[in-house]
């Protein structure tokens, strides 16, 4: 029932761990294309993270109330909100599909997303993806030593809603180290000034997921699908972030990683992660 503090050794594997899920989502990049199905991107994954040395996570977690999650990766595309189960069907042309991947290695968990557009999308769709990733880095840009919880939900909730989109409350960001999901929740939305104060040390994630439509959502049959009640067209980015002092670190920064928004501060690990 408490958030785990990582010493300087649990930091250099949160690193490696976080930086081999970034290139991972990098390999995959080229490879997100129309006619490629979601399974064979998730059999390329999981062999990727085997041949680094690491574990695919999601590969038979079972949480409580849960059936063992069946694949590598979740693949959620279009209407479909988070954990989409790899499939057969081929990607199409202007479908938007989020990749989220988790690696283990040497006990540590790297856990991120990001979306992808295949071919070419509506502007309302790309729009979607872009507005999601800058929303992830309006939360990202709040947490350091002494911040609360409650900032980095309001940040991201008070930018997508201005933007006309909606905010799923249903899942959020999680502590995250030895475990996959850790305390605390790390809610997307909410008010400033509540909730947990962050210590450096800690390691969260941050994933907002943001609907076009309303932000209701509903489970699919399948156990772990989500998909938004009103089919509307759904986003979502995630990276896994070190709390220090001063601010933050992004341990899922990788070359292929898109940049961050223009508001956010450089800071060396960013330069480092970006060459
Ligand atoms: N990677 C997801 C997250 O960001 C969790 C997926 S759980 C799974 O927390 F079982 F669906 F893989
Ligand atoms: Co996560
Ligand atoms: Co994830």
């Amino acid at each position: 029932m408490t958030i785990t503090i990582k010493d300087a050794e649990g930091i250099v594997g949160m690193r490696a761990a976080g930086r081999l899920a970034g290139e991972l989502l990098d390999y995959l990049t080229p490879l997100v294309k129309p006619g490629i199905s979601t399974n064979e991107i998730d059999r390329l994954a999981d062999a990727w993270t085997v041949a680094h040395g690491a574990v695919s996570a999601p590969l038979n977690y079972a949480p409580s109330g849960h059936n063992p999650y069946p694949k590598a990766i979740c693949t959620s595309i279009n209407h479909q909100v988070c954990h989409g189960i790899p499939n057969d069907k081929p990607l199409k042309k202007g479908d938007i599909v989020n990749v989220d991947v988790t690696v283990i290695k040497d006990g540590w968990h790297g856990d991120s997303s990001r979306m992808f557009v295949v071919g070419e999308a509506s502007l309302a769709a790309r729009r979607l993806c872009a507005l999601t990733h800058e929303a992830m880095w309006h939360g990202i840009v709040r947490v350091r030593a002494g911040a609360h919880l409650g900032d980095i939900g309001h940040a991201i909730q008070q930018f997508a809603e201005a933007q006309g989109l909606s905010v799923v409350r249903e899942f959020c960001g999680h502590g995250i180290g030895r475990k996959f999901h850790e305390e605390p929740q790390v809610l997307h939305y909410g008010r400033p000034g509540t909730l947990e104060r962050l210590e450096a040390g800690m390691t969260i994630t941050i994933e907002p997921m943001l609907n076009a439509g309303r932000r209701e959502v509903r489970e699919m049959g399948d156990g772990w699908t989500i998909v938004t009640r009103d089919r509307s067209l759904s986003a979502q980015w995630e990276h896994t972030v070190l709390v220090t002092e001063s601010g933050f670190e992004v341990l899922t920064l990788s070359p292929g990683a898109p940049p961050a928004p223009a508001f956010v501060p450089r800071s060396p690990a960013l330069a480092s992660a970006a060459s």
